[in-house]
């Protein structure tokens, strides 16, 4: 008897390490969110939340704490008075609204319909509309593979360029959805590509950017974590590599990067932790995979821009991260440039974009892709862009639909600017 409980102990032990565990879909149904503001009270306000069930948010807590709290404790959380505006009124109410996905629809010339931009998509579907895309334009695109995600998807990107042919021009260099759950970063680099193609055939200021760049898309660089979004949590962040030794999944793709790795203070070394940074720099595939594919964009014609794709806070930030002493050889061209950009992003909605080096505008990081891609990857100019919502929005990772669209002419316009004046 006493054998073959053991026996049975030992099979389901050896089954729980070999079957991953059947996780169900994280519910935030009834979670209700605030930012409270902090007053530089931030450490009292931590240690009142520390007693609460509550989800974090954001990592910039120095001027703010956005959080959703657990809905049996949103009375009590209520009870401390902090001052707060209501992000979400019920978040899983917002993420149920969220996952209405239209159906994808292409053109009678078999180009992806606009409706594709009034809501957000499985990630099937925008593997398809990438290839649909692409297929409609075999002149000027192609798709392209760079490596493989930790759980075995593709990295696909998309190349364009221009009368001067495939891969002749310097580098525009986009990435988006490095944190799986900000949804508006793969829609808005949709459109951006989107609106290059369409566009090139009949409009001559994209004809001159398109022949004067490549560029390379490359829309979903965290595969696995956006699929995750979709099936398990709406708000994971990470990759979803595991590690021996480690109870916690994922890797922050944004502190991984080896450029300043081990400088102390930009990133967690615990692995349970969003920030945390792996245990080596560059020891995640899909980091792995965009290092061997950046550095043939280097060798080749060079990176002219590099814009890694995030939100949410309404931010256009330059090197670097690392240090908020260090500033680029090119710091005030790049400062200043940004600047325009900040301007032309406001003249469509009246969307104001804070510009600043990303350490002190925002908070210091190290292993980010944007110090990379400066140092080592000698890109001319290399940014963060946070997307909508910015400070003064009822919403956060989960924007409404309805801004898609929005979101994505505001950028489109600062884009036309950037390629313009870069
Ligand atoms: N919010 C992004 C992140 O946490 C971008 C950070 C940009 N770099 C910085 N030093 N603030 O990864
Ligand atoms: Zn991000």
């Amino acid at each position: 008897m006493k054998t073959a409980a053991a026996a049975l102990l030992f099979v389901q032990l050896a089954l729980a390490t070999a079957v991953p565990k059947l996780e169900t879909k994280i519910s935030y149904d009834g979670y209700k969110a605030f930012r409270i503001k902090t007053d530089h009270n931030t450490a009292a306000i931590e240690s009142e939340l520390s007693r609460l069930s509550v989800v974090p948010l954001n990592l910039d807590t120095d001027k703010h704490i956005d959080i959703a709290v657990a809905p049996q404790d949103v009375a009590a959380f209520e009870a401390l008075k902090f001052t707060t505006d209501v992000m979400h009124e019920d978040l899983g109410a917002d993420i149920t609204k969220e996952a209405v996905f239209a159906p994808y629809e292409v053109t009678a010339q078999a180009i992806p319909s606009l409706t594709w931009f009034n809501s957000y998509h499985a990630y099937a579907d925008h593997v398809k509309f990438f290839s649909d895309l692409s297929a409609a334009f075999p002149q000027n695109s192609e798709i392209f593979n760079v490596g493989t995600s930790s759980q075995g998807r593709n990295i696909f990107g998309i190349h364009l360029w221009g009368s001067g042919g495939k891969g002749s021009k310097p580098a525009v260099y986009f990435h988006g959805s490095v944190h799986a759950r900000e949804w508006i970063t793969g829609k808005v680099v949709e459109y951006l590509t989107y609106q290059l193609l369409t566009q090139y055939g009949n409009n001559t200021e994209i004809k001159t950017a398109l022949d004067k760049y490549d560029f390379y898309i490359i829309p979903f660089v965290n595969p696995d974590g956006f699929v995750y979004t979709q099936t398990n949590n709406r708000l994971w962040r990470k990759n979803r590599q595991t590690r021996s030794g480690a109870s916690c999944v994922g890797t922050d793709m944004n502190r991984n990067w080896p450029y300043k790795w081990e400088v102390a203070g930009g990133a967690s070394t615990n692995p349970c932790d969003e920030t945390y940074k792996g245990a080596a720099g560059g020891d995640t595939p899909e980091i792995k995979a965009l290092m061997a594919f950046t550095e043939t964009l280097t060798n080749g014609k060079g990176i002219k821009l590099f814009i890694d794709w995030h939100s949410y806070g309404h931010y256009i930030l330059i090197p670097y991260g690392y240090n908020c002493a260090a500033k680029a050889p090119n710091h005030a061209r790049q400062l200043s440039l940004a600047q325009g950009l900040s301007t032309r992003i406001a003249q469509s909605y009246g969307t104001r974009f804070t510009t600043g080096q990303a350490c002190a505008a925002l908070y210091a990081t190290t292993g980010d892709s944007t110090d990379y891609l400066t140092d080592v990857a000698k890109a001319e100019f290399a940014w963060t862009i946070e997307l909508r919502p910015g400070s003064s929005a009822s919403n956060g990772f989960v924007l409404p639909a309805a801004q898609i669209l929005p979101s994505s002419i505001e950028q489109w316009e600062g884009l036309k600017y950037l390629l313009a004046n870069v």
